[in-house]
């Protein structure tokens, strides 16, 4: 005689169609399921990013092979509530942060399943909410200096947009890295600049920064467009320009004699368990702006819209 077993249910937020905020729906879908190498996680906390509301807008539609509706969030922190087949780092119970692919559903739900090979454990001296804003900004902020621009010791790393989720990262992991770090930022977040560790921090509204600078060895924007475009005669000769915002342009690379270069975060559980490392040794630290609750995802996500966020803006699940 065939047995039934009990669907479980959960509460997520999706969306049916792309366009606008009112796209996102919070209603009750069927908990996914791990299959081999992949975990799933009691969500705690869901990180805020941009490329949640520019998803929502349409980015990477093309590149989706799953048919909406769709969950975003692609920032986790939470507890493995059951494994798939062939999982060797986690068992149940553990407390784990994650950047998920980006291409599955997201962490705006009750539960979520990633790859084990896209988690670590997470920060011990941080709550679910705070390990939630770090592991995209962070991964991103990391992948840009270090393997992107190759940043060293005793190098001077302007660092745009340094108030941001990314940013508030990079000017941590720069100074950590032992370089000099000018930072750009509206007033209002001139003080946090140089609470996050800045050398020297510009008004971008009220000084030009490339009227002031030279000889700088890395450029980290995260802004794109005009800022992308000044940035390059502030390089020395040799110097990196790193973007996340945008694809710097050969030519002018090859006219300003130095190397541009296009980063996009890719997850990586070995990095993402070194920031964790960081955290706890008290060298790297996130800042959250603010927290909504799940059910308030749509207000999240035009916050972020905005594109004056100060550090992080993190979804609470439980
Ligand atoms: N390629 C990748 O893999 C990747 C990964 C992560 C993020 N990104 C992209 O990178 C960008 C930044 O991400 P994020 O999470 O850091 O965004 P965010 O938190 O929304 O950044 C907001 C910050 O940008 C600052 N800002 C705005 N205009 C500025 C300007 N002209 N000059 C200097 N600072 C300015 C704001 O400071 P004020 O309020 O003081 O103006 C604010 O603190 C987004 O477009 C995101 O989609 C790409």
């Amino acid at each position: 005689m065939a047995t039934l077993t009990a669907v479980k249910m959960m509460k997520a937020v999706r969306m049916h169609g792309y366009g606008g905020p009112e796209m996102l729906n919070y209603e009750e879908v069927q908990c996914p399921e791990p299959g081999t190498g992949e975990i799933r996680i009691r969500v705690h906390a869901a990180g805020v990013n941009p490329v949640d509301w520019k998803i929502r807008e349409g980015y990477l539609r093309e590149a989706r092979k799953d048919p909406l509706p769709l969950t975003p969030g692609w920032d986790v922190s939470g507890v493995v509530d059951s494994i798939g087949p062939d999982v060797r780092r986690f068992m149940e119970g553990d407390q784990v942060f994650s950047r998920p692919d980006l291409l599955r559903n997201g962490a705006y739900a009750e539960y979520i399943v990633v790859r084990e090979s896209e988690a670590a454990f997470k920060p011990r001296k941080l709550d679910h909410v705070h390990a939630a804003a770090v592991p995209l900004a962070a991964l991103t902020a990391w992948q840009a200096l270090f393997d992107g621009a190759g940043l060293k010791p005793g190098q001077t790393c302007l660092i745009h947009g340094a108030a941001g989720g990314v940013g508030s990262f990079a000017v941590q992991l720069a100074k950590w890295k032992g370089a000099r770090v000018i930072g750009t930022a509206s007033a209002r977040n001139q003080d946090f600049l140089r609470l996050l560790g800045v050398d020297d921090a510009i008004d971008y509204q009220a000084t030009r920064f490339d009227e002031i600078l030279k000889d700088v060895d890395v450029v980290f924007d995260t802004i794109g467009g005009e800022t992308l475009r000044r940035s390059w005669k502030v390089l020395r000769r040799g110097g990196v320009l790193v973007s996340i915002a945008a694809a710097p342009s050969e030519e002018d690379s090859n006219q300003f004699g130095v190397r541009g270069t296009l980063v996009n975060v890719q997850p990586n559980s070995g990095q993402l368990a070194k920031i964790a490392d960081l955290v706890d040794s008290g060298k790297l630290k996130p800042f959250v702006e603010t927290i909504f609750p799940l059910s308030e995802a749509a207000r999240a996500q035009e916050l972020s819209r905005s594109g004056h966020t100060r550090g992080k803006i993190v979804l609470r699940v439980l």
